[in-house]
This record gives C-alpha cells, structure tokens and sequence, in this order.
C-alpha cells in the first residue's frame, strides 16, 4: 500500500519527524525556510497532510490549488491561520493543539505580568547599559501584584489558569469578561467574577487578554478602551496580534495614559510596531508563551497524532471542524 504523503511546513522536533516517517512520505522544512504563499502551495501538491504552525495561512486560495488535502494539522491552540469555513466546505480537517500548552502558557502570562507591573525590563536595560551609581527610594518602582485586582478578558483554559495563579497564589481579586459565563463551580475554583468589558477595563489594576483572534475581536483593545483604564493600571497581552491596536497603546504607553505593558503578540509580527521598540515602559518577549521544550513536544506530538489518526481512516483527537 502506498503510504500517503505529508508536508512539515516548518521545522520541528526530530523524533516527531521520526515518528511521522514510520507513517508517511514526509517533506519536511528542517532548514526553515521562510516560504511564500505561491511555494507553500507548490510544496503541498500531492500532500494529503499539512503540520501547520500559526504562521501557515490555509484559506480558500490554498484549498482550490490543494485538491488531494485531507488534514492541515495546527501545532498551535489558536488558528487564526485557518479559514475553517472553507475547510469545511473543501471536506479538509482542521485541528489544532489544546491543553497541552494551558498550563505553560498560564505561567508565562503570569510572569510577563509579573515583569510589567515590576519594571524588571526596563530596569535591567538601564543597569545593563552601566546607568546604576546609586540607590534610591523611589527608583523603578513599579506596581503590585499581590492585593490587586485582575481583569482577564477571554476566559477559556489558559484564561482560567491565569485566574488561579492570581487568585489562589497571590491573593488577587479576579473578575473576568467572557463571551460566556463560566459555570458556578469554575467560577468558585478560579475564584473569579464575571463583569462586563467596560467594568472590567475600569476596576482591573492589571488586564490580560487571552482571547482568541477573530474579526470580532480584532482591536478589542483600542484608544476608546484604553482611556477606561486608570493611569496605574498595566496591560499584558498573550493573545494574539491584532486584538490590541498596537499603534493606539503605543501613544497611550508614550504619554503615561496607562502604565505600562506587557506584548508577547503584535500586529503583523515578527515586525513590531516602531514605537513599541523605543518606549521604556513595555516589555517585549517574541511570541513565547507556550515556549518549554516539553510542551511544545507535546504541541507538536499531538499535531502528529491528528495526522497520523485521520490518514489511517480514524477520528481526529482535537477537531475543528
Ligand atoms: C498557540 O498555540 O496558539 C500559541 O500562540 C503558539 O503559537
């Protein structure tokens, strides 16, 4: 029997490669190369397989060149990349990689917020470019974690792990905002209360965004919303580009309107919006959040798995569509 053949559109662990060969005909990006559209498409002819990332774009241009196309298997929980309808419509699965980055990116979402509100960037350039001569009370001093209330706006897995950490280990008050409401007993566990957008942007000392990207939610964060915020207040975004407007916060972080902010998301990344790149008081990692080597091992596992379920004829574990 010929074995169905595959295409890795980026470069990923060699075992799961390994694991994906004992299947498939694999074609693999192990150089990761930076491919256009136009390549990635010739690249995909014959493939009944793809293992995505979040940078793959598979829309109804990619489905019409790509007729053989059975699965497109995301190593990433957000699939922005994918347009689902018409994956849908071309009887092409989608997946993507839940759970297994929940707890990871909760942690790093924590620290970023951690590292906003103390100013621990802003503070190791000015030691690092040889600015410390002296001590004083009010250097770098930034705002509190413990005691202050948390605004999460996107309350899924990653929302949640984000609410107990605050709740349960810093004492925070959590008040979230949702598309829908938790059931009672998440709510009770993350000790988290549910409040509408304005609320929340008005209350929260530290707003995080961990909603996922859609039209409706692109600039979910604007000028408008960042004039709720109170002065002190931080914002940190582990998200994804295109929920803030980065060009409106970056004039908002310019003239102290809020605190500061936390990115590891931007609009049209890896470019970053010019400004962001000369304001002190944001901090700026490059899209990092689900980055250990044991989950993104796992993220890309379970991609794996998802290709290797459906192109032996059985259900796929994580579906979309
Ligand atoms: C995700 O899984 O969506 C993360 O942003 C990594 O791409």
């Amino acid at each position: 029997m010929t074995q169905p053949k595959i295409l890795v559109a980026r470069a990923v662990f060699p075992e799961v490669i390994a694991r994906l060969e004992q299947h498939f005909v694999v074609e693999s990006n192990q150089l990761d190369d930076s491919w256009t559209k136009e390549q990635f498409i010739q690249k995909l002819q014959g493939k009944q397989g793809a293992f995505t990332t979040g940078g793959d774009r598979v829309d109804a241009e990619v489905l019409a060149a790509c007729p053989d196309l059975k699965i497109c298997a995301n190593m990433a929980v957000g699939y922005n990349n994918f347009d689902v309808d018409a994956m849908t419509q071309a009887g092409v699965i989608a997946t993507n990689a839940p759970d297994v980055l929940t707890e990871t990116t909760a942690d790093f979402g924590f620290a970023l917020l951690m590292a906003t509100a103390r100013r621990m960037s802003e503070s190791e350039h000015y030691l690092r470019a040889g600015k410390w001569s002296k001590w004083s009370f009010d250097m770098f001093a930034g705002s509190d974690i413990h005691g202050s209330t948390l605004g999460i706006l996107g309350m899924g897995r990653i929302g949640q792990g984000i609410a107990r950490r605050g709740a349960h280990g810093f004492g925070m008050s959590v008040i979230y905002h949702n598309r829908s409401r938790l059931s009672a007993e998440l709510e009770a566990d993350c000790k988290a209360s549910y409040v509408g957008k304005e609320e929340l942007l008005k209350t929260a000392d530290h707003v995080m965004l961990v909603l996922p990207y859609s039209a409706a939610t692109h600039h979910t964060i604007g000028a408008a919303e960042l004039s709720l915020m109170k002065p002190t207040a931080t914002l940190v975004n582990i998200a994804r580009g295109g929920i803030v407007d980065d060009a409106a916060l970056a004039s908002a972080l310019a003239a102290r309107r809020i605190a500061a902010a936390g990115l590891d998301v931007f609009e049209g990344e890896p470019k970053v919006h010019p400004d962001l790149l000369t304001i002190p008081n944001v901090v700026l990692t490059p899209h990092i959040a689900s980055a250990t080597i044991p989950t993104r091992l796992a993220m890309a596992n379970l991609a794996a798995d998802n290709l290797i379920a459906v192109l032996t004829g059985n259900k796929p574990l994580t579906p979309l569509n």
